[in-house]
Formats: C-alpha cells, structure tokens, sequence
C-alpha cells in the first residue's frame, strides 16, 4: 500500500489524452509472470460486468448512470451489474455471480482496496480482463498492466492536500478539526486522510508542500462515518459533546459534510461561521450548501467513467497493454464561494 501511494504521489503527467483526462506513468518493481492478461478480441458487442458497492448517495447514482449510459444506451452493449449495498462481503459474491455468467471485461469499482485485491488476481486467472475504475487495490497484492489493465481514477491524496491547503488558508493557520473519514479500508478514505493530514504536517511529498507545516491545526478527532450523510450526522451528534472547541470539519465526502451541517444546526452551532467545513465530491447539494454559506468548500471527485472507462478498453483491444498507463488519472476542479453559483444544479 505505501509503495502505491508514494509511487501516486510522483506522478508523471504525460499530457491530456482526451477532455479532462490525465495519462500517467509510475515506475514500480513488479514480479515477472509468465501469464499474460488476456486479450479481448475485436467484436460489435461486448459483455460488461459492473459490481457497483452500493446506491446510498448522489455520486455512486451517478457512477452508475454513467456507465449504463455509455454501454447500455449509447453503444447497446450488455451491462451485468450489481449492487453490493455497501457490503465488501456482497461485493465479492456480486462479483462470482457476474463471473458465472462469462462477461468479456469487469469495469469496476472495489469497495475496500486490500479485500478486494485477490479477487482481481482470481479474475486474471479466470482470464477476464479487469479495468478498476473509481478504486484501486492494493498494489502489494494486485498490479495495474499485470494482474488488471489500469486504474481510472482521481488523485485522491491530493483531493486531501486541495481541502487542507484551502482549510489553513481560510483558519490562518488556527483550528480545532474533526476529521469524518469515508468507508474504512477503503482507497479513497486511506488516501485523503493521508494528503490532509501529510499537508497539515509539513511531510506531504509532492508539490505543493508546506515547509514546517501548521502546527496550529490540530486534528482533535477523527472518525469513520463511511461515506453516509446520516453516519457523518451521527458522528458528529456524537462528538461534539466531548469536543465544543470544534471550529473546522473536513468530511471525506459531501454527504458525510452535509450530514454534519444537520448535526451542528441541531446543537445551535452555526456552519459557515462557528464552525467552517470542507469537504470533496461536488455534488449539487454541496453546491448549494456553499451558496447558502453553510460548506466552505468541496474539491470535485468525478464520477463520470462510462466514457473514460470506454475509451482505455477500446485502446486496449486496438493497441494492447503497451498503449495504457498503470493509472488514467482524472483531473478534478475546486468549488468555493468564488464559483459555486455557476455550477448549481449543474453537478449530480
Ligand atoms: O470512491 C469515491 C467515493 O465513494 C466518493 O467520494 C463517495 O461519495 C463515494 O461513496
């Protein structure tokens, strides 16, 4: 897991491939092996398998909506697909279920990194070729251009660094925070903890840094409310009273952020002024609740993968393994009160 997060966080931007997509290169030592990822031969149409992990939010509705748009309704392909409502367990049978039914490529996103990691190296071996898309696993246990074709996906530690370095911005350097962290085990919730928390302590590698980092703001509690509005609610509801010197919030995800604004509100805090939250994702609720001055700020988290994820698959079968970078990173841009009105309504 640290040797794929260091290898992230030195990435090397080759150049934009199509609208709002990054390629890039990580260099790593992998195993050498003598099976090969397998093919896909050049046909009209094509058997998708979605294991999607649940349906709870906003952003994973319109995950889904993506892909069913791009494969089922643009190119009239077949989308297998599931619904683990949440559950890593489910997840996994989800996936024997599909691979029962022989697709010719899984697109999907793992719930956790580490549990889903040897059923993408059982998918190899079943000789199903794997694109990860939202995701990834670990890099210890399963290799991106070795057991699966590549990872789609946002930078998630830098979506930490963006909201720290917007959040000390607007603190000047002073805060008590909470952390709501997303779904424990999962690649999002490790790496966004890890660009805030390494921005905030002076020991992020990448660019920018922060020399000596900000020691006046401090982490007073941080905790799992996996990636639900009604989980950051109750996290909240259950933390402020041990934690009143709370002033800053950063929620892994916007439903968690909104969630916590109800939570605040029914104690007689005030988000926006007494409390300032930042949170990623953004959603068209989080748009809104930064016009209305309740969210400070959200960093962008695309959803879109239909089109993305249909691109590297058919470089994949005309140009083979060698065409396609470990990970296809997804740039994501920044709401605050600066252009949140411009993008209302306009999100997911
Ligand atoms: O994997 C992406 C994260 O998962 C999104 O931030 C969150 O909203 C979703 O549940």
């Amino acid at each position: 897991m640290s040797e794929r997060r260091w290898s992230r966080r030195n990435v090397l931007k080759l150049g934009a491939t199509s609208a709002g997509v990054f390629v890039a290169g990580r260099y790593y030592v992998g195993r050498v092996h003598a099976k090969q990822l397998s093919p896909l031969e050049k046909k009209d149409k094509y058997t998708i398998g979605f294991a999607q992990v649940g349906s709870n939010n906003p952003w994973r509705i319109a995950e889904t909506n993506s892909m069913k748009e791009q494969f089922e309704t643009k190119l009239g392909w077949t989308l297998i697909m599931t619904d683990a409502n949440e559950d890593t367990a489910k997840q996994l049978a989800d996936i024997d279920t599909i691979l029962a039914q022989r697709p010719d490529i899984m697109i999907f996103p793992p719930r956790e990194s580490q549990a889903l990691a040897p059923k993408v190296l059982e998918i190899y071996e079943a000789g199903i070729p794997v694109i990860l898309i939202d995701r990834d696993v670990d890099h210890s246990i399963a290799r991106p251009k070795e057991h699966y074709i590549t990872f789609i996906g946002s930078d998630f530690v830098d979506q930490g660094r963006r909201a720290a370095e917007w959040l000390a911005k607007t603190m000047n350097g002073e805060a008590n925070i909470m952390q709501l962290e997303g779904t424990t085990g999962s690649d999002p919730a490790i790496d966004r903890k890890q660009g805030f928390e390494d921005y905030l302590a002076g020991t992020f590698k990448g660019t920018p840094t922060a020399e000596g980092g900000f020691p006046g703001m401090k982490i007073i509690a941080s905790q799992s409310g996996d990636f639900q509005r009604e989980k950051g609610r109750q996290v909240m509801e259950s933390l402020l009273p041990a934690h009143p010197e709370v002033n800053a919030v950063y929620a892994h995800n916007d439903e968690m952020a909104i969630g916590a604004i109800e939570a605040l509100e029914a104690a007689g805090r005030k988000p926006g002024e007494d409390v300032i939250l930042v949170s990623i994702d953004g959603e068209n609720a989080a748009i809104q609740a930064i016009v209305d001055g309740k969210l400070g700020a959200s960093v962008e988290s695309s959803p879109f993968f239909g089109p993305i994820a249909y691109e590297t698959m058919m470089k994949y079968i005309e140009e083979g393994i060698d065409a396609i970078p470990e990970w296809v990173v997804v740039e994501d841009r920044f709401f605050d009160a600066s252009n949140a009105e411009e993008f209302l309504d306009k999100q997911f």
